[in-house]
């Protein structure tokens, strides 16, 4: 099976695009999945997030848009599990040199293409604009996951996100398709609940069974530079990500991969706590 590039999108900050990238892809690890994480947004949260200082990085995903001769290799660090390719601020500015470049938007999915067969997961976390970054992103990807926090003004944002999807459809990828909405900062509240009925009164199937709900654990863990599995491997987040990565592998069609999410749960308890 060709290894699915998933690009977790949303052009709203802050509704746990860079929370659900990093935990997602730590949750496939931990289904044994070999798994890369790339990171498109010039604020490097992503990077950091995972414990990986911006001083020490070398080369990034910058590098690899604006030389196509640049070597792969050299943009891939090992975290525990996860490899990533980092993003540094030097991304913003190799956006604006963007308009210049032949091809530049479809510069990133030609070169993920020669990492699929060495993964079996990637993912992308997006920065919260459109623009070239995100039509890279759009791009590269065979499949989103949409993240939608649970605010009065989630929704608003959805429509003009599918607009700019069926445009890539129509041109560069027209295999793209969303794989599903996620529901993001939920809490016991009246919003929550209307978010959620309006999304599933919209996208039916495709909203994922899977909430992910608001948490101290989640919200701590990035500044640690650690994901939710190492920083609270007990916590409703942790749970959280592995009822998604075990929906996410199931509608991939992934799930033989997996013998069962409980495997993945008797896994997180051996995760290291140092
Ligand atoms: N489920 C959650 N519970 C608590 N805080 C969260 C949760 N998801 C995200 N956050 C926090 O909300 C903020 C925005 O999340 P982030 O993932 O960075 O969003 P985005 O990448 O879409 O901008 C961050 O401070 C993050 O730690
Ligand atoms: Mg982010």
């Amino acid at each position: 099976m060709n290894c699915p590039i998933i690009a977790i999108t949303n052009q709203k900050g802050g509704v746990g695009k860079t929370t659900s990238a990093i935990n997602l892809a730590q949750a496939l690890v931990l289904q044994d999945l070999k798994v890369l994480l790339v990171d498109l947004d010039p604020q490097g949260n992503a990077t950091q997030g995972i414990g990986i200082h911006l001083e020490v990085i070398q080369a990034s995903v910058a590098d690899l848009i604006r030389d196509r001769n640049f070597p792969i290799d050299g943009t891939i660090y090992e975290g525990e599990g996860l490899d990533i390719i980092p993003a540094t601020p030097l991304l913003a500015r190799v956006e604006r040199e963007m308009v210049a470049m032949t091809n530049s938007e479809l510069r990133l999915a030609h070169r993920l293409q020669s990492l699929r067969s060495k993964y079996s997961v990637i993912i992308i976390d997006t920065p919260p604009t459109f623009g070239p970054l995100m039509n890279s992103a759009l791009n590269a990807a065979t499949q989103l996951i949409i993240p939608v926090d649970s605010s009065y003004f989630a929704l608003m944002g959805i429509k003009e996100l599918q607009a700019e999807m069926e445009e890539i459809q129509r041109g560069t990828n027209p295999g793209l398709e969303v794989l599903g909405y996620l529901l993001t900062l939920v809490d016991p509240t009246n919003i929550s609940t209307q978010t959620k009925d309006t999304l599933v009164h919209n996208f039916g199937e495709r909203v994922f069974e899977t909430q992910i709900r608001r948490s101290v654990k989640l919200r701590e863990a990035p500044a640690l530079g650690k994901t939710i599995f190492h920083h609270a491997p007990d916590s409703a987040g942790a749970k959280d990500y592995l009822g998604l990565a075990y929906e996410v592998t199931t509608r991939l069609g992934m799930g033989e991969a997996i013998t069962h999410s409980k495997r993945a749960l008797s896994l997180v308890s051996g995760v290291s706590h140092e």
